[in-house]
């Protein structure tokens, strides 16, 4: 490690050597950096997203890191479609190791002022798609050994205003990855969620945060005062889906900078 919170881009001991990972939404922010780690540590790697563009460029930067990866540009909200990009990842690599549901739609808007296609938007891409992904996905799991992980919010928990929909959305994926690891741990498959907190360069920040004032009030609200990075994320992605945590399943593991603990802007320096 070069610092407290950055990893030295060097750093690969194949922890992920030959596994095979089906990754929605994995073709920028947070979800890319998990790709690229698991890439690094020697996974194969299928990437979806709606974006064909998008989806070039991963492969591109997967292959270029010497993973063997591929992609194709599907709209998670369509099963008969996502079922197909499934089918297509299996065939090229066999069975699925992990299955990464990190897809999402967010922007802020009040209860009282969006429409209802607004609002089905994104329970539909957050919710809906996440179930679609693992319903595709879980005939074809390596068991037992697989590991499942969506990408949820501290929204799923707090309740956030001009959130309405991404609150419902994420509560439910936690609650869909909570059902899913109690039906599916006999057969030796692991369920669990990461909940970000406010990740530094990414969309959702991007869409979330308002004036530099804001966010610089709100960093020092955090208990760690700073946001989080993509590769902190990736490195906590590693860990719940590597054999280190064989024991882990129904988790919302909260990479959050003490985000869910509440307001710590009184704290003073010991
Ligand atoms: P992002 O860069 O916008 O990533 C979203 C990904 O989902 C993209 O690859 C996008 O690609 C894909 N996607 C969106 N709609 C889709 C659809 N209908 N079908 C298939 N793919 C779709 O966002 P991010 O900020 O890195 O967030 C990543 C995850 O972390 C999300 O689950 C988010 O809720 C969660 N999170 C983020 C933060 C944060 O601070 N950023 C905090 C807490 C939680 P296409 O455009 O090509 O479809
Ligand atoms: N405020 C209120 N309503 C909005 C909105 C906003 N900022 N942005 C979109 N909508 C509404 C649209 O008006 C539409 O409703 P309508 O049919 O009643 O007019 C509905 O949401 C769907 O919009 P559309 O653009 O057709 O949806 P889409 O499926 O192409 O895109 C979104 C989905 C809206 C979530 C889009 O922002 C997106 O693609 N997001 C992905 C990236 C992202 O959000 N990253 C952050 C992750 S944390």
């Amino acid at each position: 490690m070069t610092d407290n919170h950055t990893r030295n881009e060097t750093y690969s001991p194949g922890l992920m050597k030959g596994k095979t990972c089906f990754m929605s939404g994995a073709t920028s922010g947070i979800n890319r950096q998990i790709a690229v780690r698991f890439a690094m540590e020697g996974a194969k790697v299928f990437v979806m997203s709606r974006s064909q563009d998008k989806v070039d460029d991963t492969v591109k930067e997967l292959r270029g890191l010497g993973a063997e990866a591929d992609g194709m540009a599907v709209d998670v909200r369509s099963y008969p479609d996502v079922d197909l990009a499934i089918q297509k990842c299996v065939e090229l690599y066999g069975k699925l190791d992990m299955v990464l549901a990190g897809q999402a739609g967010n922007f802020v808007a009040g209860a009282a002022q969006m429409s209802s296609n607004a609002f089905k938007s994104v329970v539909d891409i957050d919710l809906l798609g996440t179930f679609n992904i693992y319903r595709a996905a879980v005939e074809h799991a390596n068991k037992p050994g697989a590991a499942f992980l969506a990408i949820t919010a501290p929204q799923a928990t707090q309740p956030h205003m001009f959130q309405s929909h991404v609150c419902a959305a994420k509560a439910g994926v936690n609650m869909l990855t909570k059902c899913c690891a109690m039906e599916w741990g006999k057969s030796g498959i692991r369920v669990n969620a990461i909940s970000p907190g406010p990740i530094d360069d990414t969309e959702g920040m991007k869409r979330l945060s308002g004036s530099p004032a804001i966010v610089e009030k709100y960093k020092q609200g955090l208990a760690l005062k700073r946001m989080g990075t993509k590769d902190e994320i990736a490195d906590a992605a590693l860990w719940v889906c590597s054999d280190a945590a064989r024991y882990v399943t129904g988790t919302i593991l909260e990479i959050d900078g003490g985000t869910v603990l509440g307001d710590s802007s009184m704290a003073m320096e010991l």
